[in-house]
C-alpha cells in the first residue's frame, strides 16, 4: 500500500487530495497545525480513514518527527499562508511558512524519506504581471510577499532536484475553488454574499478590485493533476489552468445570474456600484480596504504541457464550479429552513 503525507490536509485542496488518494488505495497521513480551535471541519467525512499528526512549517523538529514516523512514498506540500492580500500584513511570517518552510520539509524528507516523491503547491501568482497566457516558460514577476515567498520555494524545489537528485516538482496552479473554499477568497465571498443578499440576510457585498482577471478552475480537477505529477518517470514542473478567465466583476454577474438575477453597473473606480436590474437596488459597492498595495491584473494559464505529458484535462468548467458552490450554499440554507431559489435554467 502506498503511503502519502499531505501538509495542511485540513484545507480545501487537502480534503480533495486526501479523498482522491484514499479512493486510489493509499494510506493517507496528514499534518495539521496545533491551533486553539478545531480545524477539522472540511475533512470530517474522512477522519476515520486518515491519520493526523501535529506539525508546523515553522518547526523543523515537528517535520522531522512526522517524516520519520510516516515514511511516505509521496509528500504533498499544501501548507501555506495562502491569502495574497494578507501577506502584505504579515510578510515575514508568510516567508517563514511559504518559503523557508518548504526548505525545512525538503530537508526532513532528505533525512528521513529520501526516496519519496515531493509535490510543491506553486502558484500562478509567480507570474505577476507577465503577459497572459502564462506557461512554464513565462518570466516570473512576483507582486506580493506571498509571491516572493512562493518564488523562493519554487527555486528551492528546482535546486534540490538538481543538487540532491530528489524527485521534487512544482505545480504552478492557477486559482482553483470549490464549496470548501475559505470565505475570504473572492469567489466564496461572492457566492455567500449573493445568496445572503437574495434572502434578505445581507444588504451589500463590499469588494476591492473588480477589474482583476483570473483563470478559475475547480479544485477537484487540480488535485488530480498534483497526483499525476508524481506518477511520471522524471520530475518536472507543470502549469495547471483552465485557459479561460473572467474579471471579478463578471464573476459577480455570473453568480447572481445563476440565481436568476441580472446585475447592472454604474460609476467608476471606488464609486462603482452593482445594482439588481429588476429594481435598481444597490447590492455591490467598493471598499478600498480590499484593494491590495500591488495587484496582479490578468492571469490566464496555458496548460498544454500538462495536457500532453500528464494526460490531464479539466472536467469542470467555471459554470460547473459556480453551480457547485451555489448548490452547497443553498443546501446549507435549506437545512437551516431558508428558501433561496436557483434560477430556472
Ligand atoms: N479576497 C478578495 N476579497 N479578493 C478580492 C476582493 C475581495 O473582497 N475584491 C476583489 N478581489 C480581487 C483580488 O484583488 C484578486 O485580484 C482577485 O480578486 C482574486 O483574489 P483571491 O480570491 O483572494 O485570490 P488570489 O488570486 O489573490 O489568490 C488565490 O489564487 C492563487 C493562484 O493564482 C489564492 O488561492 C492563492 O493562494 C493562489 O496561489
Amino acid at each position: 500500500m502506498r503511503v502519502a503525507l499531505i501538509t495542511c490536509i485540513t484545507g480545501q485542496d487537502g480534503y480533495y487530495l486526501a479523498r482522491l488518494l484514499l479512493d486510489k488505495g493509499y494510506k493517507v497521513h496528514g499534518v495539521r497545525q496545533a491551533l486553539a480551535h478545531d480545524d477539522r471541519a472540511h475533512i470530517k467525512p474522512l477522519l476515520d480513514d486518515i491519520t493526523l499528526h501535529y506539525g508546523d512549517m515553522t518547526d523543523q523538529t515537528s517535520l522531522n518527527n512526522v517524516m520519520q514516523a510516516v515514511q511516505p512514498d509521496e509528500v504533498y506540500n499544501l501548507a501555506a499562508q495562502s491569502h495574497v492580500g494578507v501577506s502584505f500584513a504579515v510578510p515575514e511570517y508568510t516567508m517563514n511558512v511559504n518559503g523557508h518552510g518548504v526548505k525545512r520539509l525538503l530537508d526532513a524528507m532528505r533525512a528521513y524519506a529520501p526516496k519519496a516523491k515531493f509535490y510543491q503547491a506553486g502558484t500562478s501568482e509567480l507570474f505577476g504581471n507577465s503577459p497572459a497566457p502564462q506557461n512554464e516558460e513565462t518570466a516570473f514577476d512576483p507582486q506580493s510577499p506571498y509571491a516572493e515567498a512562493k518564488l523562493y520555494a519554487h527555486q528551492t524545489v528546482v535546486e534540490y532536484r538538481q543538487q540532491y537528485g530528489l524527485y521534487a516538482v512544482n505545480g504552478i496552479l492557477f486559482n482553483h475553488e470549490s464549496p470548501k473554499r475559505g470565505d475570504d477568497f473572492v469567489t466564496q465571498k461572492i457566492v455567500k454574499a449573493a445568496c445572503a443578499i437574495l434572502k434578505g440576510a445581507q444588504d451589500i457585498l463590499y469588494l476591492g478590485n473588480l477589474d482583476a482577471v483570473r483563470d478559475w478552475g475547480h479544485a477537484e480537477d487540480y488535485v488530480e493533476g498534483m497526483w499525476r505529477m508524481l506518477q511520471q518517470d522524471a520530475p518536472d514542473d507543470y502549469v495547471l489552468a483552465t485557459g479561460t478567465s473572467c474579471s471579478v466583476r463578471d464573476f459577480v454577474c455570473e453568480v447572481f445570474g445563476a440565481l436568476g438575477h441580472d446585475i447592472i453597473w454604474q460609476g467608476q473606480g471606488a464609486e462603482e456600484v452593482g445594482m439588481l436590474l429588476e429594481n435598481n437596488r444597490e447590492v455591490v459597492r467598493i471598499a478600498p480596504e480590499f484593494y491590495r498595495p500591488a495587484e496582479v491584473h490578468n492571469l490566464i494559464g496555458d496548460s498544454r504541457k500538462a495536457q500532453q505529458n500528464l494526460d490531464w484535462s479539466i472536467r469542470k468548467t467555471r459554470y460547473n464550479l459556480i453551480q457547485d458552490m451555489i448548490d452547497a450554499e443553498l443546501n446549507k440554507d435549506a437545512r437551516a429552513g431558508g428558501h433561496i431559489q436557483r434560477a430556472r435554467a
